[in-house]
């Protein structure tokens, strides 16, 4: 696909697509390095009204394939990447390389030395290939479920 990615800021109206986004990104991409069970406990949204709260209260980016939303991340006022996610059909297109480029934009324009991010199996070689380095492995609880990720940081400056 030769269409543009373009990024812009999360909006209030953004939160059905971003969720849908989460979603099937966990249950069809992160499915190949997780258990079923793990996979089912971490692709969850129970309340959409919190999800949309927490969206809004930090810098975060929609990434838009003629005018579809693709992906979308954010970052928050420690310095932590908590989110990203890009459509299963739309994976391998540079969609979270954007997304990322926009968030390392503004974290310099905040002053930010360091961002981290807690990425799973699947994000880590994504986030290595852009100058992180894992930390530190960690399992993490949800839902029952003990799922293993990579707490990981680039340096700045
Ligand atoms: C991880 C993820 C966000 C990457 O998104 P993407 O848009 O496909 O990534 P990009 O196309 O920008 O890839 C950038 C680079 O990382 C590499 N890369 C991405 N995923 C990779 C993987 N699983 N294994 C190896 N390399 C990978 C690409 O080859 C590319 O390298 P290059 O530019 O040198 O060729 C996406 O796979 C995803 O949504 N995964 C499922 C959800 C998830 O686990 N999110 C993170 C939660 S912490």
């Amino acid at each position: 696909m030769d269409e543009p990615i373009s990024i812009r800021p999360y909006g209030p109206g953004d939160a059905d697509a971003t969720i849908e986004i989460f979603l099937r990104a966990i249950r069809e991409v992160s499915l190949k390095d997780y258990s079923r069970a793990q996979i089912e406990a971490w692709a969850q949204v129970e309340d959409r009204g919190l999800w949309a709260e927490r969206r809004i209260s930090r810098p975060a980016w929609i990434a838009e394939i003629v005018g579809r939303p693709a992906g979308f991340s954010d970052l928050t006022s420690d310095g932590c990447l908590d989110m990203m996610f890009v459509h299963p059909e739309l994976q391998g297109l540079g969609i979270a390389s954007r997304l990322l480029s926009r968030v390392e934009e503004e974290a310099l324009k905040l002053g930010f030395r360091r961002i981290h991010t807690e990425a799973s199996r699947t994000a880590r070689p994504f986030f290595e290939r852009r100058g992180f380095r894992v930390i530190t492995k960690q399992i993490v609880e949800k839902r029952g479920q003990s799922l293993e990720n990579f707490l990981m940081e680039k340096l700045y400056g």
